[in-house]
């Protein structure tokens, strides 16, 4: 399959590397087309890898992945154009982190908006599945790093789409229990990732997210709806 990978930083080149590591063909995107750290992940990927502009990767994948700065995604995805984008799935991985203010980061849109929403608003014909967010990029291609099962969250409005992305996440992870819900259950997802990275010590880190991860584990077993699987909002 084509890929097309929006973003030349540590996660598009960790999920870049694996993909075409399973033998798909995969483009890297960025501002320009000739980025230097681009044009390096092409030569160590071999003739299954190739770069070009955002615009050029949006084109060539029939999948896409959004690994952005999230801040700055919508200029990202603008480049990359609606045209280029449309009717196809794109995997958002991008957290809103404002850093302009020091560590620990906030983020630039949250509570009654998220970056996923931003993007499926801006680009209504493309199928937003928010996914991966709340996980480092090197768990994303290898979740055998950490011992037990783990908690993927896909978010987005098309259940085809949806269940798609999990068709394609679950053979590496299969053990993981994977959180389907519309796109605006990804608001508080990119707040795991803060406390996440804001904690240095792996044992205050997991209680923080499994405690969440259990209130929606009873209610599915109680038989009850997650406000979370609900329908979206009207004025979505
Ligand atoms: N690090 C992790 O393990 C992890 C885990 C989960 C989620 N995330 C999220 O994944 C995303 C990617 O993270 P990263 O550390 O790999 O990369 P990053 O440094 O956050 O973003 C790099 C990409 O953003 C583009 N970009 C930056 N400013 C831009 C602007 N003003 N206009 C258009 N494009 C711009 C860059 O374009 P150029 O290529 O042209 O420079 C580059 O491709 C982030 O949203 C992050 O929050 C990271």
């Amino acid at each position: 399959m084509k890929i097309g990978v929006l973003g030349t930083g540590m996660v598009g080149q960790t999920i870049g590397t694996k993909l075409v590591r399973m033998s798909q063909d995969v483009m890297m995107g960025s501002r320009s087309s000739t980025n230097e750290k681009a044009a390096a992940w092409v030569k160590a990927n071999g003739p299954k890898a190739s770069a070009g502009t955002f615009a050029d990767a949006a084109k060539f994948g029939e999948i896409l992945f959004n690994c952005t700065h999230g801040v700055a995604s919508l200029d990202a995805l603008k480049l990359a154009g609606a045209e280029n984008m449309k009717g196809k799935i794109l995997i958002d991985v991008a957290n809103p982190l404002d850093f302009s203010k020091g560590m620990p980061p906030i983020l630039s849109v949250s509570n009654t908006d998220s970056l996923g929403e931003q993007i499926q608003r801006a680009f209504p014909d493309v199928k937003v599945v928010k996914s991966l967010n709340t996980i480092n990029c090197k768990l994303m291609v290898n979740p055998s790093l950490v011992r037990g099962d783990h908690d993927v969250f896909v978010s987005g409005n098309d259940q085809t789409a949806k269940s798609r992305v999990t068709e394609i996440l679950k053979p590496e992870a299969p053990s993981s229990c994977f959180h389907s819900g519309c796109v605006w259950s990804g608001r508080s997802a990119p707040r795991i990732s803060i406390s996440r990275s804001s904690s240095r010590n792996e044992s205050c880190r997991r209680p923080l997210a499994d405690a969440s991860l259990d209130v929606s584990r009873q209610r599915r077993a109680a038989g009850r709806p997650a406000p979370w699987d609900a329908r979206p909002p009207a004025h979505h």
